[in-house]
């Protein structure tokens, strides 16, 4: 699959269940003469690093690792620094380039590091979570976080090639994965109801991790986020209908201290958002259901029994997803259609919220 911008082709994503092909598609890239930096966290690193390191030797100049500690805590800009001084010491120009061996926080944060070192040097993604293959790793949104500030330094800066390889997902763990299927169940929802069903009818081999089924799972979601990044890269439009459950998900995010996933707030974001959609009268009660249905098939966590309400809220005003003030939330015309509301108010995003407690209670 390849990513378009402005009509001109600018990435591909290859989508396989090994890293046989790897050495070839960097070859594309002309890495002979080029240094390589794989950067990845602890978790990842201790399996991969090593593996891809030995299999990409013998076609680029040099090649090292950057490893970090892994979690959303170590997104930040002082492993930014580090990883800047790696570079330094070891004399990366701009002719180099940084590999990003990892799930979201890997992506984010190697991403920022190559959109800023030197003024920018090529980068590529070989996402290895759910989430980071589905969504994080494609459309150039790079970037760390600041203070308690998710994602408030940044830059868009593209990847050189996406590499999907559906066999690392079989070591990440179960919460992980159940996790990434927040953001995959939002494209069906936002844009595709035939594609919401099948992940109906698909569940259980979602869940046995069948390759065939990631594959053709992870295609069509790539495929839908490379439609919509296309049309509006830098998020002045249509992008922002991705940002479906995470005004009310990034703040119950940051209200329970980023103690729950950011894909398990994001689905809890998504029935609150299909019930505030409800009630607007936008949506159906049985497709509110059908989506609920679906959201517990996957078995996410249960809701947090003392969740702060008014809390959550607030924190919605810290939201990036705000124009002028005024929050520019997603709803739901109906399963496959999402629009931008500029209307909704705290009261509306309340009154979802305990509905939707006062149905589980
Ligand atoms: N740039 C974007 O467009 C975009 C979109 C969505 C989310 N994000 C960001 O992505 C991040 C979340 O990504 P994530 O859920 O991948 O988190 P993550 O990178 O922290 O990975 C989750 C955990 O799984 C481990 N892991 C990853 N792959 C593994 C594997 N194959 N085997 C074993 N362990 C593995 C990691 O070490 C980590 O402990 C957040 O920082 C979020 O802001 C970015």
């Amino acid at each position: 699959m390849t990513v378009h911008m402005n009509g001109q082709p600018i990435y591909d994503i290859i989508f396989t269940q090994s890293f046989d092909a790897l050495p070839e598609e960097m070859e594309r890239l002309n890495i002979k003469n080029r240094r390589i930096m794989v950067v990845s966290d602890m978790n990842v690193g201790t399996i991969y690093t090593q593996g891809i390191v030995d299999l990409l030797r013998d076609y680029c100049k040099e090649i090292q690792s950057f490893i970090f500690k892994a979690g959303e805590k170590n997104k930040n800009l002082d492993v930014v620094r580090s990883l800047y001084e790696a570079l330094i010491v070891n004399e990366f120009d701009r002719g180099d380039m940084l590999v990003a061996l990892g799930g979201g926080v890997v992506g984010d944060l190697t991403g920022f590091a190559a959109a800023t070192y030197l003024r920018g040097i090529d980068f590529v993604q070989i996402p290895t979570s759910l989430l980071a293959q589905a969504d994080s790793s494609i459309g150039g949104k790079t970037g760390v976080d600041f203070s308690s500030y998710k994602n408030m330094v940044g830059a868009f800066h593209m990847p050189k090639l996406v590499y999907i390889n559906v066999s690392t997902l079989n070591s990440l763990p179960d919460r992980e994965f159940v996790s990434g299927m927040g953001e995959i169940i939002k494209y069906g929802m936002i844009r595709d109801a035939d594609y919401f069903r099948w992940l109906m009818q698909h569940t259980r081999d979602i869940k046995a991790k069948d390759t065939e089924t990631l594959l053709e799972m992870l295609r069509v979601s790539c495929n839908i986020k490379r439609e919509i990044v296309e049309k509006d890269p830098k998020e002045q439009g249509d992008r922002a209908l991705l940002n479906l459950g995470h005004t009310i998900g990034h703040a119950i995010e940051k209200t329970l201290n980023f103690e729950l996933l950011h894909g398990e707030c994001v689905a809890m974001g998504l029935i609150f958002s299909s019930k505030l959609s409800e009630q607007k009268g936008l949506i159906s009660y049985e497709d509110y259901e059908e989506i609920c249905d679906l959201i517990t098939a996957f078995e996410f966590p249960d809701f947090p029994e003392d969740l702060n309400i008014k809390k959550v809220i607030k924190a919605t005003k810290n939201d990036k997803k705000r124009a002028s003030g005024q929050i520019k939330f997603i709803v739901l015309k109906k399963i496959g259609e999402a629009c931008i509301d500029m209307s909704v108010t705290d009261e509306d995003m309340e009154n979802a919220i305990n509905a939707v407690y006062e149905e589980i209670e």
